[in-house]
C-alpha cells in the first residue's frame, strides 16, 4: 500500500471513531452486511447499492477541502445543504421571514456569501422592506449620478505627528484575535486582506505566525493583557512593543479600552483554547487561563491615556497611533479629549463600537445592555472632537452590524470616515451564524481550536472569498456614493439620508444626527446642543467628575 492510502486509511479509521461519523459509520457497516447478505438473499443487492453510493459520499465528503460542514459531518451535513434549499419555500408558508432572525437576518447573510463567492447579488421583482413602517430609512439619489471606474477608495490616516501615515481601504477586518479565531481562519481573513489590499485587525490576542504567513495590512491591537507585549507579571513592556511594531506589516496601531459586546468586562481565554501557538503570539504560559483584565495598568487618568499613545507613537516610529471604545460615560470620552488639548498629543484615529456589536463570549447583560449603540456614539464622537476643534486631525473608524453598502454609507453619514466589520467577514469565510464560538465547537473551523475542526476552513478558498466580499462591498459603496452624485463615499452626509418616523412623517438624518459647529465646546456662549454641562464637568486630569457648584 502506498502512502498515501495509508493516510486515507487512517483518516477513515480515526474519522469513525468520532461522534460527528455515527451516522456516516452506521452507514459503512449497513453497507457491509448488505454485501454480505446478499450473496444468501438477492434483493439485499438493492439497498447495498445505496448504501455503497451513500458510503462512496461519505468519504468524499471526508476527503473534499470545499465546504467544512460536510467535511466534519459527512452524509448529514447535507441535510443542511437540503434545508437551506428548500428552506425559502419552508419559511414563506410555516416559520419566520427573512428578516426575523437575530443578529443577523438571512437577507444579510445571503449578502455576504453571495458577494464573497461572487454569485448574483441581484434581487428581483422589488423590495421586501416595509416602506411605510417606522424606522424606514432611505437614501437620497441624484438626477446626475456619478459612475465610477475605479472603486478603491482611500482615506489616508496620520495626523501632523504620524510619520508613517497609512492609506485605508473605506472596509476593513475588525478585530478579532487568534485564540477567538482558528489559525486556518486568521490565516484566509488575512491573506484575504493581502489579495484585496485592505487592512487585518490582530485584535488583542498579538500578531501570531499565522497573520505574518499571509502578509496582508496588520492593525496591531494592544489590549489591556498586553498580549505579545507584556512583561511576567502581565504589565506593558515597551521593549517587547516596539519589535512587534517594527514590522513592515504592521501598518497602525490601536489602543483597545472596551468593545461594544462587553465593554467594562475584560476577557478571559480558557486554558483548553491555549494551544502552544496562542501561547506564542500571546507571550503567555500554557495550562493556565488566559486574562485580559477590564482596566489598563498602564495609565489611571487622561493624561496618562495621552502620554501612553505618544509613547506608542514614538516607539512604532511614528506609526498611525488610536484607540477603539465603545462610549459609555460620556463625559469620560470628553476628559480624553480634553486632556489631547492639554497635551497636544492627539491621536491618529478612534474607532468607535456599538453594542451591537459581535465577541466570541460576553455575559448575557453586557452584550444586552452595556454600551451605546453605534449611530449614537459615532456622531457624539464625531460632534465632541469637532466642537473642540480636533476632528481634522482625528480620523474615525466605526463598527457595528455593518455588513452593507447602504449600512457603511449611513455610518459613513454619521461622520465615519471607514468602516470595520468582523462579523460580515467571518460570514465569508464560512460562518453559519451557529453561535457556538465559545465552545471550541464551531461547526465550520472558525472559531475553534479544534485542529480537527478547522482543517475544515479551505485557506485557499476562503481567502479568495474575503477578498471577493470587500471588492463587491466596497464597487456597492460606490454605486450608492455615485447614485447620490458623490465622488467618493466619504462625501456622504446625514441629510442624504431619510427616515419614516413614528407619527408616519419622515425626517432627514441632519434633524436626528445633525453635525455641530466646529470649536463650539471651546467658546463658552458656542451653544449648548446638550453638550455643555458634561463638558464643563470634564477633567483632563481625572476621569471622576469635576462636581457642580
Ligand atoms: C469572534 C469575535 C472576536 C472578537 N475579538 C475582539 C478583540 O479581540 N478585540 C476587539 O477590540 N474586538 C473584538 N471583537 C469585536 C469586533 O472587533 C467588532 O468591534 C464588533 O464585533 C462589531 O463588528 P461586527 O458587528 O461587524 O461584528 C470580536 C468580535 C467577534 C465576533
Ligand atoms: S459558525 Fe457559529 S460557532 Fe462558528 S464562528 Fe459562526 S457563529 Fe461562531
Amino acid at each position: 500500500m502506498c502512502n498515501l492510502d495509508l493516510q486515507v486509511g487512517f483518516t477513515l479509521l480515526k474519522s469513525l471513531t468520532t461522534q460527528r461519523y455515527s451516522v456516516f459509520t452506521a452507514v459503512i457497516v449497513l453497507t457491509v452486511i448488505c454485501l454480505i447478505g446478499s450473496f444468501w438473499v438477492s434483493w439485499l443487492i438493492v439497498p447495498f447499492v445505496i448504501l455503497a453510493v451513500l458510503s462512496a459520499l461519505g468519504i468524499h465528503d471526508v476527503r473534499q477541502n470545499h465546504h467544512a460542514v460536510t467535511k466534519n459531518y459527512p452524509l448529514i451535513g447535507h441535510i443542511r445543504f437540503l434545508f437551506e434549499k428548500i428552506r425559502p419555500e419552508i419559511r414563506q408558508y410555516l416559520i419566520e421571514g427573512d428578516k426575523d432572525e437575530q443578529p443577523f437576518n438571512r437577507e444579510q447573510r445571503s449578502l455576504v456569501y453571495q458577494r464573497a463567492k461572487g454569485a448574483e447579488d441581484k434581487r428581483p421583482f422589488g423590495t421586501q422592506e416595509q416602506v411605510y413602517e417606522a424606522g424606514y430609512t432611505w437614501l437620497t439619489h441624484s438626477v446626475i449620478p456619478v459612475h465610477f471606474d475605479n472603486f478603491d477608495f482611500r482615506v489616508t490616516i496620520g495626523g501632523p505627528d504620524c510619520k508613517q501615515p497609512y492609506d485605508a481601504s473605506l472596509y476593513n477586518i475588525s478585530a478579532m484575535s487568534f485564540g477567538a479565531l482558528s489559525a486556518n481562519a486568521i490565516s484566509a481573513l488575512n491573506r484575504g486582506a493581502k489579495i484585496g489590499n485592505f487592512a487585518h485587525d490582530t485584535g488583542e490576542g498579538g500578531v501570531s505566525r499565522y497573520h505574518r504567513e499571509g502578509g496582508g495590512d496588520l492593525i496591531y491591537e494592544v489590549g489591556s493583557g498586553y498580549f505579545g507585549c507584556r512583561n511576567e507579571d502581565g504589565s506593558f513592556s515597551p521593549d517587547k512593543f516596539a519589535v512587534q511594531a517594527a514590522s513592515d506589516q504592521v501598518k497602525m496601531i490601536e489602543v483597545k479600552l472596551s468593545q461594544g459586546a462587553k465593554p467594562g468586562h475584560g476577557g478571559m481565554l480558557p486554558a483548553a483554547k491555549i494551544t502552544p501557538e496562542v501561547a506564542e503570539a500571546r507571550g503567555v504560559p500554557m495550562g493556565e487561563d488566559c486574562v485580559s483584565p477590564p482596566a489598563h495598568s498602564i495609565f489611571s487618568n487622561p493624561i496618562e491615556f495621552c502620554e501612553f499613545l505618544g509613547q506608542l507613537r514614538t516607539l512604532s516610529g511614528g506609526k498611525p497611533v488610536g484607540f477603539k471604545l465603545c462610549i459609555g460615560h460620556r463625559r469620560e470620552f470628553m476628559c480624553m479629549v480634553k486632556a489631547m488639548i492639554k497635551t497636544g498629543i492627539v491621536p491618529d484615529f478612534i474607532v468607535v463600537d456599538g453594542t451591537e456589536g459581535g465577541t466570541g463570549a460576553a455575559p448575557l447583560e453586557f452584550a444586552n445592555h452595556v454600551g451605546m449603540p453605534m449611530v449614537e456614539g459615532l456622531s457624539f464622537v464625531h460632534n465632541t472632537l469637532r466642537g473642540a476643534g480636533l476632528r481634522d486631525q482625528v480620523r474615525i473608524g466605526a463598527a457595528g452590524k455593518l455588513v452593507s453598502a447602504f449600512d457603511i454609507a449611513h455610518a459613513m453619514s454619521l461622520g465615519a470616515d471607514w468602516c470595520n466589520s468582523a462579523r460580515g467577514y467571518m460570514f465569508s469565510i464560512g460562518c453559519i451564524q451557529a453561535q457556538a464560538c465559545h465552545t471550541n465547537h464551531c461547526p465550520v473551523g472558525v472559531a475553534t481550536q479544534d485542529p480537527q475542526r478547522q482543517k475544515a476552513l479551505n485557506v485557499g478558498d476562503k481567502s479568495q472569498r474575503v477578498a471577493r466580499f470587500h471588492a463587491n462591498t466596497v464597487k456597492a459603496l460606490g454605486e450608492m456614493a455615485g447614485a447620490a452624485g458623490l465622488h467618493d463615499p466619504r462625501d456622504f452626509l446625514p441629510y442624504h439620508f431619510m427616515t419614516r418616523k413614528s407619527d408616519g412623517q419622515m425626517t432627514e438624518g441632519q434633524e436626528a444626527n445633525p453635525y455641530l459647529p466646529t470649536g463650539f465646546l471651546l467658546d463658552a456662549d458656542g451653544g449648548d446642543y446638550g453638550y455643555r454641562s458634561r463638558w464643563d464637568r470634564a477633567d483632563a486630569h481625572s476621569f471622576a467628575a469635576i462636581p457642580l457648584d
